[in-house]
């Protein structure tokens, strides 16, 4: 039994989830039989942990300084374990921008993109409208949980759109929208989970209808799909995560078009961990319950973290 610092909370936008899947995790490492530390980083220290001689880090965190490699980068001093991806990765997933420049060189496919910033000039901003065409998305470049993002379906529509998306910052990424259906699919170790089908009333997965119960939003974790596409969409999201250098788990989310193509939209390296969220939604349909997949998470990123990188490489070279 380990003795595990549970790292939850923090000041992101998405403090509230992050609470609710620290309590789930805690929950469930408690049950195991581990020892549990747990932490809000919203008022406790990371650096608290020099002198607590834990075994391991369970990063419960979502958004913010939880996601984009700050939190990691700071274990990775303090030489304590930790779970999922480290400092990198973490920052190639959080920043859309960085990621689609990686989607491309790995063949990941994913929706044509431009990137506008916030003293563009108003030709500039139409002629990349124009550029994607109609149907598209605006979406700000390292947010989550569908803050700030937007569907445009005419000229009319972009500056609110991009005021919208400008709070969150600089940048903002406009996006072919692909009408369709949304999948996700999580990838724990090295292998893909089933395929969970996420059905918003309204035909769009935004903040209300990922939070609010009232929203309606639907999952189901064996959808009808055409095909091959089950398939595909698992061979993607592990291209995906791999792409990003990502380690231990990632939920990858994707949109499956009228033609049966598959996009992905992004890597979530720190995907929700309630008993009800989408990947222990996903584990559950493979017969793995909420308790085996914390455990699991916490032997794959132990392991991964375990083997020096030149005995990989000398694995690989004689491979
Ligand atoms: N290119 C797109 N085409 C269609 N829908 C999109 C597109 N981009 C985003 N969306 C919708 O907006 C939601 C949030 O976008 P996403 O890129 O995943 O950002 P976030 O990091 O905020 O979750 C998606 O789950 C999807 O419903
Ligand atoms: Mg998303």
């Amino acid at each position: 039994m380990l003795r595990i610092a549970l790292l939850y909370g923090g000041t992101s936008s998405e403090r509230e989830v992050s609470i609710k899947s620290g309590e789930a995790v805690w929950a469930a490492l408690e049950r195991i039989g581990h020892h549990v530390l747990p932490l809000d980083i919203g008022s406790d220290e990371i650096g608290m942990l020099e002198n607590e001689k834990v075994d391991f880090a369970f990063i419960a965190l979502h958004g913010g300084e939880g996601e984009n490699g700050t939190v990691q980068r700071r274990l990775e001093e303090l030489q304590i374990p930790y779970s999922g991806s480290g400092p990198i990765a973490s920052r190639l997933a959080m920043d859309k921008e960085l990621s689609k420049a990686e989607f491309l060189t790995h063949r990941v496919p994913t929706a044509p993109y431009e990137v506008a910033e916030e003293f563009d000039a108003d030709y500039r901003l139409r002629r990349m409208a124009r550029r994607i065409n109609w149907p598209l998305v605006v979406k700000p470049i390292d947010q989550g949980s569908s803050l700030g993002v937007t569907k445009v379906t005419c000229l009319n529509e972009v500056p609110d759109a991009l005021g919208g998306a400008f709070k969150f910052g600089p940048r903002v990424m406009l996006e072919k929208c692909i009408v369709g259906r949304e999948l996700t699919v999580g990838v724990v170790g090295n292998r893909a989970l089933p395929v969970c089908e996420v059905i918003a009333p309204t035909g769009f997965y935004d903040f209300k209808a990922k939070y609010d119960k009232t929203a309606g939003t639907r999952y189901d974790t064996n959808p009808n799909l055409p095909g091959p596409t089950a398939k595909m969409a698992q061979h993607y999201a592990r291209r995906a995560h791999h792409a990003l250098r990502c380690h231990g788990y990632s939920r990858v989310d994707m949109m499956l078009d009228g033609d049966g193509e598959l996009w992905v939209l992004e890597v979530n390296t720190l995907p929700g961990m309630t008993e009800t969220s989408l990947l222990p939604k996903a584990a559950a349909q493979e017969g793995i319950g909420f308790d085996e997949l914390v455990q699991e998470l916490v032997d794959v990123s132990m392991e991964q973290r375990r083997k020096p990188v030149s005995n990989r490489i000398t694995r690989i070279l004689a491979a």
